[in-house]
């Protein structure tokens, strides 16, 4: 039996071990943490640099993500912003992007109320590693590995047949009505970024979203609920990973810094602008455009002193069609640089593994001639 189908059916099953709530842990006023969520050395939170906290051992100065405001009238230079962004941080924040910032801060607190319910209330959509979908506290199924210090909750907004009410939260009362609109307005900010982005690679308008599925693609939200930690120099709110889909748009807390973006092997902490959507490119879109444009690391810190909620809006390829790079954009100075797979394939190996750096993506590589740099590492199902 291949290693994919064994994984598979060990997907069907439920979790590796019982399932501990890190708000449980938190709120029990340990204070040290349990081994499960002690990193190693090496991946624990140092060696981090704040955009405010850079001083002038850092020659280039104040280091951050850009800034795109997507209000401005001249599309040719939202565009070269857009573009010199998503090559060179594989992020930006948007501004002016025309989601209502009421509805932004009226989404966040709902699923802070959320969970802050007893648990006897969130347990009901306890989620299995079958498809993710519910309240969850672990990534990944591997027996024994070293967890991250988050609950989640994770649900499907599109397309519209896997969209099913009864796996969202019915509490509190408004939640589902929020997520609604909610979805509605993020689809078509993340459906206009599609154009930019396609125009920014010298691509009609209309490509990427074709190459997604057109009005098939799928979308998904995971709230991320990052505790207080007694301990949060030993471990992490969310592991260094690259988002596998398509594109991320993410609301972050209002007033509690915690993402790290990796940058020139440093860890940048963002500082979210007021009411901005902080956007990255995810894998389908580094193969799609033969990695012109980056998924790039990205990692969560936790503190002591306050928890933190974000809300992760992950726009995806439609399941069951083959990404690879646009044609349009492979030469010969630049070969195709992936063999093309399906979402549904490439997202198999992120639930069986959990967060795993940029493996995922670059085990994608197609086998290289020898002598070239870029992986050779073959397909990901050779990959044991
Ligand atoms: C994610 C993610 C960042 C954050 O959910 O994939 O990277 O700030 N979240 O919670
Ligand atoms: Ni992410």
């Amino acid at each position: 039996m291949s290693v994919l189908v064994k994984n598979m059916s060990a997907l069907q099953q439920d979790w590796p071990e019982p399932v501990v709530r890190v708000q449980s842990l938190s709120d029990s006023g340990i204070t040290e943490i349990p081994s499960r969520y002690v990193k190693p050395i090496s991946d624990r939170p140092s060696d981090v640099i704040t955009p405010s906290g850079c001083d002038g051992f850092f020659s280039e100065g104040v280091d951050s993500i850009p800034i795109v405001d997507l209000g401005v009238e001249d599309t040719s230079e939202v565009r070269d912003q857009v573009s010199r962004a998503c090559r060179d941080w594989g992020f930006f924040q948007a501004v002016n992007h025309g989601v209502s910032p009421e509805l932004m801060d009226r989404a966040r607190e709902v699923w802070r109320q959320f969970f802050h319910l007893p648990m006897e209330l969130k347990r009901p959509y306890s989620n299995s590693p079958r498809t993710y979908e519910g309240y969850g506290s672990r990534l990944g199924i591997e027996k024994g590995a070293i967890l991250d210090w988050s609950d989640y909750y994770y649900l499907h907004y599109l397309p519209t047949c896997l969209k099913d009410f009864n796996k969202w939260p019915a509490l509190p009362a408004s939640c589902r009505e929020v997520i609604e609109e909610y979805g509605k307005q993020v689809v078509a900010l993340a459906g206009r970024l599609m154009k930019i982005l396609s125009a920014s690679l010298g691509l009609k308008e209309d490509f990427l979203q074709r190459e997604f599925g057109g009005d098939d693609i799928g979308a998904c939200l995971r709230v991320n609920f990052y505790p207080r930690c007694p301990q949060p120099d030993l471990t992490l709110g969310l592991s260094p990973h690259s988002d596998p889909g398509g594109m991320t748009l993410l609301l972050p807390d209002d007033h509690v810094p915690g993402l790290q973006v990796r940058r020139n092997d440093r860890w940048i902490t963002v500082k979210p602008a007021r009411h901005a959507f902080i956007i990255n490119i995810g894998d389908q879109i580094q193969v799609l455009s033969n990695a012109i444009y980056k998924s790039v690391e990205h990692r969560v810190i936790v503190n002591s002193a306050e928890e933190r909620v974000s809300l992760a809006f992950f726009y995806n390829p439609k399941s069951d069609i083959l990404i690879g790079p646009a044609k349009e954009l492979v030469t010969p100075e630049s070969p195709a640089l992936y063999s093309p797979m399906t979402f549904d394939q490439y997202r198999l190996f992120i639930r069986m593994r959990g967060p795993r750096g940029k493996f995922q993506v670059d085990s994608l590589m197609s086998p290289r001639p020898s002598g070239q740099s870029c992986g050779g590492r073959g397909s990901i199902f050779n990959v044991d």
